[in-house]
């Protein structure tokens, strides 16, 4: 039998949501207890092979949540949600970025960074790295130390590494699986 891995798992969606987007479906993955304990186990070591020690990870909403409270239950810190406008009840900090098909804004509350603190970002695909190096920008001009950005997997041809590796020369940009 051939062995499967957990990208395999991964299904490929050409023109979704809008013509030229090829659309990463990464519901099989998370829905296969042994695929998705895979993926948390490499993203966790990686971490630790690397030397990350976060104390906290942050995610953006909203599929960045199916992988980063995993991720911190496994290497035992906390998770921050960067979340999309109205949902967070406290006083925010926020940046507006442009994604791939559209744009969006993500809030953080304030009060949730403690200036000086290790933080990784987990999130799960890094398409032109729009989200990420926003929330990069955010994190740092709230005090936060980031000091990596770990993604499952990165559509190399968008650009996001280059993109966030560029405004970000002192963060770690990582994702697990390139296409
Ligand atoms: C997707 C994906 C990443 C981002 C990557 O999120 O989950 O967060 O796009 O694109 P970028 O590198 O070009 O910024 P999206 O905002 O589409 O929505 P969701 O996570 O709420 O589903
Ligand atoms: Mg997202």
């Amino acid at each position: 039998m051939q062995t499967k891995f957990w990208h395999d798992y991964i299904l490929h969606i050409p023109d979704y949501p809008k013509p030229g987007v090829d659309f990463k479906d990464i519901t099989p993955l998370i829905a296969d207890a042994a695929a998705y304990q895979q993926v948390i186990d490499a993203m966790a070591d990686y971490c630790t092979q690397n030397n990350l020690q976060p104390d906290q990870l942050v995610c953006p909403e909203a599929r960045g949540f199916m992988f980063a409270p995993a991720l911190a239950y496994r290497l035992g810190v906390g998770f921050l949600p960067l979340r999309k406008p109205g949902k967070l009840p406290r006083q925010t900090a926020f940046t507006h970025y442009e994604l791939e098909y559209g744009t969006d804004e993500l809030h953080i509350h304030r009060d949730d960074i403690v200036a000086g603190k290790r933080i990784v970002i987990v999130d799960d695909v890094l398409a032109t790295g729009g989200t990420v190096a926003a929330s990069v920008a955010l994190l740092q001009s709230l005090g936060a130390n980031v000091v990596a950005c770990l993604f499952v997997m990165s559509i190399d041809a968008l650009g996001g590494q280059q993109r966030i590796q560029s405004q970000h020369p002192n963060t770690i940009v990582h994702a697990l699986k390139h296409y």
